[in-house]
């Protein structure tokens, strides 16, 4: 019997690929090059499962040009890349990557924060130039991060996380969510739920974990760089339009905010032009999840999910299991 159709658009690690191959006839986009939207549309017409990446959008085209699809599978926890809706119209089953990267993003939010606020980029810079003049007493000054203010925009597993590290640097903790955590999670990380016009203006960093939602587009923007401190820094490694880039190059220029440090973008792969030239700037190329152990588990179980649909079982990270009543 001949086993399903998959196209992968990426070669995925060796580990996810055994799985695949295993399960089925797999075709992989291999060029390094992001596969163009008119070839991923013609090579998914006759497949039975999609694996994709963030930068792919599963959408009701999509779905309309590939009538044997029963499965999209991201390999992101992020999901702001498929219309679920259309997909349970179309009776696809979509999943994502949940849990395996919060520690790593966690860590990266962290590496962030720690950088923005010494200075370290520009410091490195100066060495590589050769434009350092000698150590002296005002140089490169940053803000401290031992027992400051930390605020967390979103505390799911990720927001939870770098709550987790702030203890170690003695720091008090603010959240914001749409709902509170329990008791006993407020005091074992030590945080206080506040709403959010609080958290901006208490907070010595802030640090965003939303999804990207209607509700979270542009929820940093003018309004609220007029709450934040003057000497406060904004991390994001949450998605890119929960951040209004042109509102936060303005803030930056008249020094509403000390700084900010990006891992993610509006339009990425573009960055806002402004803020290049920013050396209040950090500017990550979307990397918060990329280590080779994170990676690795999320295109490992963007493989499980597939192969868990084809063998007739719920794929365990279904966006969409109860819609479609799995
Ligand atoms: C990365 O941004 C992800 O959503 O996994």
């Amino acid at each position: 019997m001949s086993k399903p159709k998959v196209l992968s658009t990426r070669p995925l690690f060796p580990a996810a690929r055994a799985i695949l191959d295993q399960h089925f006839d797999v075709e992989y986009w291999t060029p390094p090059e992001r596969i163009p939207r008119a070839e991923l549309l013609k090579r998914v017409a006759d497949k039975d499962a999609l694996v994709c990446l963030l930068t792919e959008k599963v959408d009701e085209e999509l779905l309309a040009t590939a009538p044997k699809l029963r499965l999209a599978a991201t390999v992101s926890v992020g999901y702001d890349n498929i219309d679920v809706p259309a997909c349970t119209r179309h009776k696809v089953v979509a999943t994502h990557t949940p849990g395996v990267l919060d520690e790593t993003t966690a860590d990266f939010a962290w590496t962030l924060l720690m950088a923005i606020a010494r200075r370290l980029v520009e410091g490195d810079a100066w060495m590589r130039t050769g434009t350092w003049p000698g150590w002296d007493l005002d140089q490169l000054v940053g803000g401290d991060v031992w027992g400051k203010t930390l605020g967390i925009v979103g505390f799911g597993r990720i927001g939870r996380g770098v709550a987790r590290r702030a203890q170690g640097f003695h720091m008090r903790v603010l959240y914001n969510d749409q709902a509170r955590v329990s008791a006993d999670v407020e005091r074992e990380l030590r945080a206080e739920f506040v709403d959010i016009d609080r958290l901006f203006r208490e907070s010595d960093f802030v640090s965003l974990h939303v999804p990207l939602l209607p509700s979270t587009r542009h929820l940093i923007s003018t309004e609220a760089f007029e709450k934040m401190k003057r000497t406060a820094y904004l991390i994001n490694t949450s998605r890119g339009p929960v951040v209004d880039e042109a509102a936060l190059a303005v803030a930056l220029e008249q020094k509403k905010i000390a700084g900010a440090a990006l891992d993610v973008y509006e339009q990425e792969p573009k960055v806002y032009p402004a803020l290049v030239a920013r050396k209040d700037v950090i500017l990550a190329p979307h990397i918060a999840s990329a280590t080779v152990e994170t990676r690795t588990k999320m295109a490992v179980m963007a493989a499980t999910n597939a192969a868990a649909l084809f063998e007739g079982r719920r794929p365990p990270n279904a966006l969409n299991a109860d819609a479609l009543g799995l």
